[in-house]
């Protein structure tokens, strides 16, 4: 154990809303039956309690979070009766950018053959890791309208690309690489960045750039550069060919749903928001779905796996292992939801992976 952790480590937890507020329950239940060493509190930001008060994020909310927290758990945000949806913007993108939870971590991997579209793909064939920049590009809301509603409207989004940010992301893609194993254990050895600088050529410049200059620290790992919308067709032509992925905001924010149609869908995807050193936020990659919000539906897989990959970051290495196993044989017995082709409700299959979790702990 890390001697500068304490005993007890605490999570914050915010269910979200819609079918955030199924699946992390479910996580939870995970977390508990790992026995791991840590303590949850529960947050009720969201949709319900922004139409209650008008409160997103509390005052220092997020200063609250950074100092009492050693790690976020979270749901999804998104409902139709927030139609701006100005609390999932206040809530997520807020923990992003102002706890500057730059690296998004969204690893992809085939727990089962079965689960994937394509013909002949098999776990050992997919087990790839995208690296999203998490506080830059399109997402920082810059830009605006001008003579809206008239035939000479004009609107700009602008794409902020920052030396610190993008240096900062290519050099932990290449640090992950470095210090992380695929699941067969062989090393990681390849990082490829992905832009489209040759149409956007200021921002896919600096990138260029940068990634030059920070591939040539890292010898022993093999560089390499695709186009974002050739390297589309290449994921579903040939995933086996992809390690470690490098992107920007937008870009990673697609290639990774493309990537989570491969490993059964976004009901599988997990995600880690990390700035190494600070209290970081771990959520699926999936949002909220009101169409099967509230009816047990929903697969708390994507929920259990981020809250695994939690533990992992926290040094719980070993209640970690234990609850990916129990997923993977869930998916194995075909014990989950009908997403994925089980016979099972949210609870349901959260409960027999929970089970799990508790057997292989008494073994
Ligand atoms: P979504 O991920 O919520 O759902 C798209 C569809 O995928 C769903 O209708 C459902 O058929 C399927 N799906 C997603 N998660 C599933 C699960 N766990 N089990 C089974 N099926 C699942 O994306 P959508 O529809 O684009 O967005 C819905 C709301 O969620 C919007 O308000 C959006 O802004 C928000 N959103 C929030 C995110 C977040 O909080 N991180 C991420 C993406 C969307
Ligand atoms: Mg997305």
């Amino acid at each position: 154990m890390d001697p500068q952790k304490p005993a007890i480590q605490r999570i914050a937890v915010i269910r979200g809303d819609g079918i955030g507020q199924e699946v992390i329950p479910q996580a939870v239940k995970a977390i508990q039956a790992a026995g791991a060493a840590v303590e949850l509190t529960e947050f009720d930001w969201g949709a319900d309690r922004y139409l209650r008060d008008g409160i997103t994020v509390p005052p220092e909310g997020f200063a609250m979070l950074a100092r009492d927290f050693d790690a976020i758990l979270i749901g999804a945000f998104g409902d139709p009766r927030v139609k701006t949806n100005i609390h999932a913007k206040e809530i997520l993108l807020g923990l992003r950018f102002k706890m500057d939870l730059y690296a998004n971590l969204r690893p992809v991997r085939l727990l089962d053959e079965a689960l994937c579209p394509l013909k002949g793909v098999e776990p050992s064939d997919l087990d790839l890791v995208v690296l999203r920049e998490n506080t830059e590009g399109v997402y920082t809301d810059a830009g605006g309208v001008f003579k809206p509603g008239t035939p000479d409207e004009i609107a700009t989004q602008e794409d902020i690309n920052t030396r610190k940010g993008v240096e900062r992301i290519i050099r932990y893609a290449f640090e992950y690489c470095r210090e992380h194993h695929k699941l067969d254990g062989s090393p990681r050895s390849k990082v490829l960045m992905c832009d489209k600088s040759n149409a956007m050529t200021h921002a896919g410049g600096l990138w260029q750039r940068v990634f030059k200059e920070v591939s040539a620290e890292y010898p022993q790992i093999t560089a390499q550069h695709m186009y974002v919308d050739a390297l589309c067709m290449h994921m579903v032509r040939d995933p086996r060919q992809f390690d470690v992925i490098v992107t920007n905001n937008m870009f990673g924010d697609i290639i990774t749903d493309l990537a989570a149609g491969l490993q059964g869908g976004l009901g599988m995807a997990a995600s880690g928001n990390i700035h190494p050193g600070k209290t970081s936020m771990f959520e699926p990659v999936h949002g909220s779905a009101p169409p099967i919000a509230g009816k047990n539906l929903a697969n708390p897989f994507g929920a259990i796996l981020a809250a695994a990959m939690m533990l992992r970051h926290m040094g719980l290495t070993a209640e970690a292992d234990r609850i990916e196993a129990a997923v993977l044989e869930a998916v194995r017995q075909k014990k989950t939801t009908q997403d994925i082709g089980g016979p099972l409700g949210t609870r349901e299959a959260g409960e027999w992976v929970a089970d799990r979790v508790a057997g292989e702990k008494e073994r």
